[in-house]
């Protein structure tokens, strides 16, 4: 899956060495599907070609702040209109300077204040530089600003020393510019999910329960909430702290858990049942323990309500993602819930012997009307963070929206 995908990022390299990595940053960013638009410092162009950057983004590299020919095209305003990110890397300590400062004397400085795009700047200079006040001072005026400041890495200098300075890698800068968009994919949207078991009563000391922990719905209330999502957390009964900046509300039975989601399901954007509600429930609670009398014991169990179906038939629903928890056949099974339940999308896993429940590790297959996504094992932190991105993305795609 190319994760940067329609993304506009401007690259501005400046003039240190660690600019020959720029070349493999970019390539990077262009095979993850970014359009990339070089733009290169005089300087920057002492340490590495203007050509070999124009070959491998594909496109001519802007250099000259008073171009002819681009302010005919695309001039400064209209590249600082177009980038969805600009990332400087490497990073000089003058560049950093002339930041700090407001300078316009260039096309990249002039660039950097004529965006409101999110700016990255990737350090590069020897330790002692690094380390001076003033660039120190430089760093932290920028920070206030809300310039990321990725790295600088700490290590083996081009100049023979040894310390912080070094320009991140590559790999580490596409992960950075990853996370920015994802940050931002859910930002002014409200998501309802439901997580954990229910309870079912049989008396005052016993109940009808399974083994979900809780944890898939907690870390994808986390994700929701790292991509900038308001969450509203409807949990049953486990032992998990409450993510950060998350309200929660608690619930037993799954007569609570339907009408805590009704209550809000119709204003909400995306609702994800991560639940393992309990399908039955006793027809009558006994009001004293149950004593055992005979050789069998039968209970008369009715139907609880479908929280996930009764938000899919709302009348404007929000995005509706389901689970399947699946012993056998599970694209089958998944495939005809997502259809008898009107879903957007639905999330299913193998569960059982080891699988899924009480585990920190699951996989899950997601299919979706006309698509489907194998999401291979992983921890559940990291498979909510790409269940996210896939729901944002799905959402988007269905209110033909961009994502931000
Ligand atoms: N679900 C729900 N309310 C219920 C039962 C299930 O909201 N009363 C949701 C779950 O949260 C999950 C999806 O429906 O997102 C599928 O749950 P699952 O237990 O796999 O399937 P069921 O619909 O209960 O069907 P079956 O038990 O027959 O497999």
């Amino acid at each position: 899956m190319k994760s940067l995908a329609n993304k506009r990022i401007l690259l501005g390299v400046t003039g240190g060495i660690a600019a020959y990595k720029s070349a493999e940053l970019l390539r990077r960013l262009r095979e993850q599907g970014a359009e990339v638009q070089v733009v290169m410092t005089r300087a920057a162009c002492e340490f590495i070609t203007p050509l070999t950057m124009q070959a491998l983004a594909g496109r001519p590299v802007c250099m000259e702040l008073l171009d002819h020919d681009n302010e005919t095209g695309m001039g400064h305003i209209e590249l600082a209109r177009w980038s969805d990110v600009i990332l400087i890397a490497p990073a000089t300590a003058n560049f950093i300077a002339r930041l700090a400062h407001g300078m316009a004397d260039d096309l990249l400085s002039t660039l950097c204040l004529a965006t409101d795009a999110p700016i990255m700047v990737a350090p590069a200079m020897n330790r002692q530089m690094w380390c001076n006040p003033a660039t120190q001072a430089n760093i932290s005026t920028i920070l206030q600003r809300e310039i990321n400041i990725l790295g600088p890495g700490d290590g083996e200098q081009a100049c023979g020393e040894r310390g912080p300075g070094r320009m991140l890698e590559p790999g580490q800068l596409l992960q950075a510019v990853g996370a920015i968009f994802e940050n931002a994919m859910l930002a002014g949207k409200h998501i309802i999910v439901t997580a954990g078991p229910t309870r079912e009563a049989i008396d005052p000391v016993r109940y009808i329960s399974n083994r979900s922990s809780g944890k898939m719905g907690y870390a994808i209330a986390r994700a929701a909430v790292e991509a900038g999502a308001a969450v509203t957390l409807v949990t049953g009964p486990v032992a998990l702290p409450v993510p950060e900046q998350v309200s929660s509300v608690k619930v037993n039975t799954a007569k609570e858990m339907h009408d805590a989601v009704l209550s809000s399901a119709g204003s909400a954007d995306i609702f994800i049942a991560a639940a393992a509600v309990t399908d039955y429930r006793c027809q009558d609670v006994a009001e004293q323990k149950i004593k055992k009398t005979g050789q069998s014991l039968s209970l008369e169990l009715e139907r609880n309500p479908d929280v996930l179906a009764a938000v899919a038939s709302l009348g404007t629903p929000p995005f509706t993602v389901g689970f399947a928890a699946e012993t056998e056949l599970l694209k089958d099974n998944a495939i005809r819930k997502l259809e008898d339940k009107g879903l957007d999308m639905i999330a299913a896993n193998l569960v059982g012997d080891g699988l899924a429940f009480e585990t920190d590790d699951n996989a899950l297959e997601v299919f979706w009307p006309g698509g489907s996504l194998s999401l291979p094992t992983a921890p559940k932190e990291k498979l909510a963070r790409q269940l996210i991105h896939t729901i944002a993305r799905n959402y988007y795609e269905k209110h033909s929206n961009k994502a931000h």
